[in-house]
């Protein structure tokens, strides 16, 4: 059959998720804007699952490929993305998500705290609407998700092959650059904002 989707008849109340999320967003940025006259917010990014890849995860899960599966048991057919200018905007809009009644939070990761061993950052939320659905939130700082997104391209357009543990290493280090140029410019924001 054309045109079924996974997602069923749900497509159009996940979509509404994404639009309530937006609109809390945006009016916190105005609020933010107001009050601190500065945006938090460099970049609000939202999608749904593809078929392909929501297919293939619960074939990897050893899930049938069911609506069921896709709503329920995976959490993340619905994925936000914010990108923030400060480490503590990071934790600012965590704590406003964890705030909200609309939200329960099921699992949290702080990867910016305990980062991955290979130096990927980020802060993980995953949270659960009125509405009974699961939404992955990752808040990550400019820094963090330039080395995301380009560590994701190297990882998925290539075959590593012999110098695997280099690349690797290499990787990591530049992590570790980017996180300590986010300590620095945190610092000098504070130093700013202190005046
Ligand atoms: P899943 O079963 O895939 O959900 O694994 P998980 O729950 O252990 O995933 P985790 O919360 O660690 O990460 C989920 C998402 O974070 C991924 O789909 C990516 O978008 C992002 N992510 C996690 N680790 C990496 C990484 O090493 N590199 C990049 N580029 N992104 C990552
Ligand atoms: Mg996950």
């Amino acid at each position: 059959m054309t045109g079924q989707s996974i997602y069923g008849s749900y497509r159009e109340e996940m979509e509404q998720c994404i639009d309530e999320m937006e609109r809390h967003i945006s009016a916190l940025r105005e609020e933010l804007k107001k009050q601190r006259g500065m945006d938090p917010v460099e970049h609000f990014l939202s999608r749904i699952k593809s078929e392909e890849s929501i297919l293939e995860k619960c074939d990897r899960k050893g899930l049938p490929r069911t609506t069921e599966s896709v709503l329920f048991q995976i959490h993340d057919a619905i994925g936000i993305r914010i990108i923030l200018s400060f480490i503590s905007d990071v934790y600012l809009i965590r704590d406003d998500l964890a705030g909200m009644p609309e939200y329960e939070i099921v699992e949290e990761k702080d990867y910016i705290r305990n980062a991955k061993p290979n130096g990927y950052r980020s802060y993980h939320m995953i949270l659960k609407t009125r509405q009974g659905f699961f939404m992955e939130v990752q808040l990550r700082t400019i820094s963090m998700d330039t080395w995301a997104a380009l560590e994701h391209h190297l990882k998925y357009k290539r075959k590593i092959g012999k110098n695997e543990q280099l690349i690797v290493s290499e990787l990591k280090r530049c992590a570790d650059e980017l996180a300590s140029t986010d300590i620095s410019m945190q610092t000098i924001r504070d130093m700013i904002f202190e005046e």
